[in-house]
């Protein structure tokens, strides 16, 4: 296939291309060269390509939405949008990411479905969720997968990086109040892969089995890299003054792989596992 890759520099995106290079002919325009804001350009790079897929990774981050509504606004709905319409035109589908951020995670214990009502509390996630509807209407050969906490080589967030800066003896605050899933990078890579593989349009959730908190994370992180417990502060929430506020509790599972004969991926202690051997590999 012909594949075009938006955001393929990202943390989700430098995967995903790495996984299909393989087998299939890229094109991974570099954020300067193509801006999904511009639908001109985005028309023009779509009719030279001539994609059989579109793959859309762009991403800002969750407090950059809050302080910039108009650039979320452009870059998670408008944008994804004027890419389904084009793409449709040349007869292409699209596959596009989405959060957990779309819950608002008030009910603690509940793991979340496709089948549950979202309603976001921050910028985000409420134009990521505008932006799925956006996506499934006008292409109705559309992929949204929903992930949560994504974490791997390719990008120093909290996940990315807590084992690195305990092993190195760095203390670190951790928040012990937000549950969510995680999800391993390679894992939601190679599971995108499955899911183009079925052909089978829809929303789907992707993430690592099992529940957890940012400090049960570095917890892990710390026992499996021999680093000391001691160097992680608890913190709540509200002592790390975030710019948007974060649903509280929001893990999910799949309905639709299950429907598809998809298991489950693997719990996030096995893949957290993978990742600390993958980054220091001796
Ligand atoms: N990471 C997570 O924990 C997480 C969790 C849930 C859902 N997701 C979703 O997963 C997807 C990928 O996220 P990610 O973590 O891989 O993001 P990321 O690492 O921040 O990468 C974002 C990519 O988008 C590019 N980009 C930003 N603005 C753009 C624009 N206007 N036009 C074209 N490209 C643009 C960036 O290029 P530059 O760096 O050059 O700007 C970069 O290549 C997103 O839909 C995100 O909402 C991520």
């Amino acid at each position: 296939m012909k594949i075009g890759i938006i955001g393929s520099t990202g943390l989700v995106g430098s995967h995903l291309k790495r996984l299909l290079a393989a087998e299939h002919e890229l094109y991974t325009p570099h954020h300067v060269a193509l801006d999904i804001t511009d639908t001109a350009d985005v028309r023009a790079w779509c009719r030279s390509v001539q994609p059989d897929l579109v793959i859309n990774c762009s991403a800002i981050d969750v407090d950059r939405c809050e302080r910039e509504p108009q650039l979320a606004e452009a870059v998670n709905v408008t944008g994804p949008q004027a890419l389904a319409h084009i793409a449709r035109e040349h007869g292409a589908s699209i596959l596009h990411f989405s959060t957990n951020y779309v819950f608002d995670g008030k009910q603690h214990g509940h793991i979340y479905t496709q089948a549950d009502a979202t309603d976001a509390i921050n910028v985000y996630g409420r134009t990521k969720r505008v932006g799925e509807e956006a996506l499934l209407t006008a292409n109705p050969q559309s992929y949204v997968i929903r992930t949560s906490w994504v974490f791997g080589t390719g990008k120093e967030n909290f996940l990315s990086t807590v084992h690195r800066k305990l092993r190195a003896g760095e203390r670190i605050r951790s928040i012990k109040d937000v549950w969510a899933s995680a999800t391993y990078v390679n894992d939601l890579a190679a599971r995108t892969l499955e899911v183009l593989a079925r052909r089978s349009y829809g929303l789907y959730h992707v993430v690592n089995a099992g529940v957890l908190n940012y400090l049960e994370f570095a917890e892990e992180a710390a026992r499996l890299a021999h680093a000391d417990t001691a160097l992680i502060e608890q913190v709540s929430e509200s002592d790390a003054q975030r710019l948007a506020e974060r649903p509280r509790f929001t893990p999910m599972s799949c309905s639709l792989s299950a429907e598809l004969g998809l298991p489950p991926l693997r719990d996030w202690r096995a893949a957290l596992t993978a990742y600390i051997a993958e980054a220091n590999p001796h």
